[in-house]
C-alpha cells in the first residue's frame, strides 16, 4: 500500500474540490463534503476532463462537459454516468491529506478473490513500468510472453492483421488487464497492437512465471482461469483482441 500525500487540508474549503497531479503522473481529486474528505481519480472516465471544473452540491460530484454524476460517498455512477470513479482511501492527518494506493493487483478483476499470500507472490514478479504517449508496447505478431495490469494511463488497442486494422476500443480503469494471451497455451504471437494514449504506468508479469505460481497454488489457479475466461468471453462479445 502506497501513502502519497497529496495536498493540505485548508487548500480545499467546506463544498469545495481540487485536482492535483502526483509524483507517478495520475490526478487525484480531492472532494470536501463540509465534514469529510473524499479522494477520486482526476479525470473523467468519460474523457480527459479534470472533475475539479465540474460541480458538487454536497453529496453528488457531475462533470460539467456531458453531465455524467457521481455519489461522493462512494464514486458509484449516478444518472447518465457509465461507469464509476476509483476512489481512493484516505488519511487526514495533522492537517495533511494523504491517499493510500494499493496494488493494481488487488484492483485487477483477474485475480479477485485470491488470498493476499497469492497477491503477495505475483506482487514481488511484477516490474513497473512507465511509458510515454505514442509508446508501443507490443505490435501484431510480437511475442506474447507478457501480461500487463494497468496504474494509470490510458492504452489504445488495435486489432486485425498487419496490413488490415481497426480500433478495439479503449482502456481507462486503474487494474485493467491486457496482454492475456501470455496465460494461454499455444498463442504465442500478439494478434493486437498497444499503444500508450497518455503516460501511463503498468505492473508486467510475465506470463510463465504467473502460471507457475498458479500450478503451485490450485485454489488461485482454478479462480483466475475461471475470472480469465469470464474476461475474455465477455471481450469476445464486444469488442475483443486484448
Ligand atoms: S467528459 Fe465528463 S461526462 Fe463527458
Amino acid at each position: 500500500m502506497k501513502r502519497i500525500r497529496i495536498c493540505s487540508a485548508s487548500e480545499i474549503p467546506g463544498q469545495g474540490m481540487k485536482c492535483y497531479d502526483t509524483a507517478t503522473g495520475s490526478k487525484v481529486l480531492v472532494v470536501n463534503s463540509g465534514d469529510q474528505f473524499h479522494a477520486f481519480q482526476g479525470l473523467c472516465p468519460h474523457q480527459d476532463v479534470c472533475l475539479d471544473e465540474g460541480f458538487f452540491d454536497g453529496s453528488t460530484l457531475t462533470c460539467h462537459q456531458h453531465l455524467w454524476q457521481w455519489d461522493v460517498k462512494t464514486g458509484e455512477a449516478l444518472g447518465l454516468a457509465e461507469a464509476p470513479l476509483e476512489r481512493y482511501e484516505i488519511e487526514h492527518v495533522d492537517g495533511e491529506i494523504f491517499v493510500l494506493q494499493s496494488s493494481a493487483l488487488r484492483a485487477c478483476e483477474l485475480f479477485k478473490g485470491i488470498s493476499d499470500a497469492v497477491i503477495g507472490r505475483l506482487d514481488a514478479l511484477a516490474r513497473r513500468e512507465e511509458h510515454g504517449v505514442a509508446a508501443a508496447l507490443y505490435d501484431i505478431g510480437d511475442p506474447a510472453d507478457d501480461l500487463y495490469i494497468l496504474e494509470s494511463g490510458r492504452v489504445e488497442f488495435e486489432i486485425g492483421r498487419e496490413d488490415r486494422t481497426r480500433m478495439a476500443g479503449f482502456m481507462l480503469r486503474k487494474g485493467e488487464m491486457f496482454g492475456w494471451a501470455a496465460l494461454l497455451q499455444d498463442q504465442p504471437r500478439r494478434i493486437a497492437r498497444a499503444t500508450c494514449m497518455e503516460p501511463s504506468t503498468f505492473l508486467r508479469l510475465k506470463g510463465e512465471d504467473v502460471l507457475k505460481v498458479l500450478a503451485e497454488e490450485p485454489a488461485a489457479g482454478f479462480l483466475v482461469m475461471r475470472q480469465l475466461s469470464t474476461l475474455i468471453t465477455r471481450h469476445l462479445r464486444t469488442q475483443g483482441g486484448k
